[in-house]
């Protein structure tokens, strides 16, 4: 492994990787002191990222220098939000905000459930792995990067986290709507669908597979997310539909600014298990590429083909009954359907498996 120099440090210590610049302002959502702040001149600065994004700079500069390729996925694999940002300014236009009241609560819901990351169980690596994992990403998951990101989704003492900031946002925009009490039951319905996958790959051992699964689904979400913040920006900064948006649309800004370092860790942390060779419990090795390449594959298959009808299943379940709101529920209909986006998946995910093992 390379020498840390001061330009490209690549040790850090918990403290330094939840530690947060200190801010002019901070950032209140409706009523409700949030993490981040804002600078002198207004400018929005993320939490916990004093040291953790020249981290993350450090450990994918040591990459690239390696010779190793950063994972990305592909922005086209991702489908469209349903409702589309038509569509829901039309809902809303038409005095129906039931629809999109959901949506935004299952959003903050799901960003709460990210805390979940900070229990994902890190076996030992240096076992596990050929090469060493000294000063990489790899090797701060559990000295601050999984706690920083678990803070950052569900918030932290007294401070609001994505969770508390999609709420605010949603209140503000659609001024405290009533939020139906069935959102989280239904979720968690369909969430408990299917049970648990079989193992892609039984042979590096159940601690790591979960441990590699749970990183690259969450990768995924996050990339899936970026999408779907742009729909809560173009909706909500619409001040024709939206009560506050200034405040609604830059708070989804806002968030959509912390997450950078959240897909940023995650796949530089996959690709540095996908640049090393992994001991099978057998006693073999396999490469680190095949399995992660395996993950990634799997995970974007299921996610083009399953997020599509299951998004519009549940918004369909409840959207007809909300449409009755309106003026002109028959007429509201079509228009609705008129303007559906279609969206065909592309053919291949990118990680489609190559060679076999090591
Ligand atoms: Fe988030
Ligand atoms: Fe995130």
């Amino acid at each position: 492994m390379s020498t840390a120099t001061t330009e490209f440090r690549t040790v850090y210590t918990v403290d330094e990787l939840l530690a947060s610049r200190s801010y002019e302002e901070p950032l209140i959502a409706n009523g409700v002191r949030c993490h981040g702040g804002f600078d002198a001149d207004g400018q929005y600065h993320s939490p916990r990222t004093l040291h953790r994004a020249p981290a993350i700079h450090g450990w994918q500069a040591q990459l690239a220098r390696e010779g190793h390729d950063l994972v990305e996925i592909s922005h086209a694999l991702m489908p469209p939000q349903y409702p589309n940002v038509e569509q829901a300014k039309l809902l809303l236009r038409n005095g129906v905000q039931e629809p999109l009241v959901r949506a935004l609560t299952i959003i903050s819901i799901v960003e709460g459930f990210g805390a979940m990351i900070r229990d994902v169980s890190v076996p030992d690596l240096r076992e596990l792995l050929v090469e060493p994992i000294d000063g990489t990403a790899l090797d701060h998951l559990t000295l601050g990067l999984f706690e920083a990101h678990a803070r950052d989704e569900s918030g932290y003492r007294e401070e609001g986290g994505h969770k508390q900031m999609w709420e605010a946002a949603r209140d503000a925009a659609l001024e405290n709507p009533k939020v139906p009490g069935d959102v989280l039951m239904r979720l968690m319905g369909r969430r408990g669908r299917g049970g648990r996958p079989k193992p892609a790959f039984p042979e590096i051992g159940e601690p790591l597979e979960r441990m590699l699964g749970f990183m690259a689904n969450v990768l995924v979400v996050e990339v899936v997310a970026e999408g779907t913040f742009q729909w809560g920006i173009d909706v909500l900064s619409d001040p024709e539909v939206s009560a506050a948006p200034e405040v609604a649309g830059g708070m989804v800004r806002n968030i959509r600014a912390d997450e950078k370092p959240h897909v940023e860790y995650l796949r530089t942390a996959l690709s540095e298990v996908r640049a090393r060779t992994i001991r099978t419990v057998d006693g073999k090795q396999i490469a680190g590429r095949v399995v992660i390449d395996g993950f990634l594959h799997r995970i974007l298959s299921q996610m083009t083909k399953n997020r599509p009808s299951d998004q519009r299943d549940d918004v369909r379940e409840g959207l007809i009954e909300a449409m009755a709101k309106a003026a002109n529920p028959a007429a509201l209909e079509e228009e609705f359907d008129a303007l559906d986006s279609s969206w065909l998946a592309p053919e291949k995910t990118g990680f489609e498996p190559t060679s076999h093992a090591a």
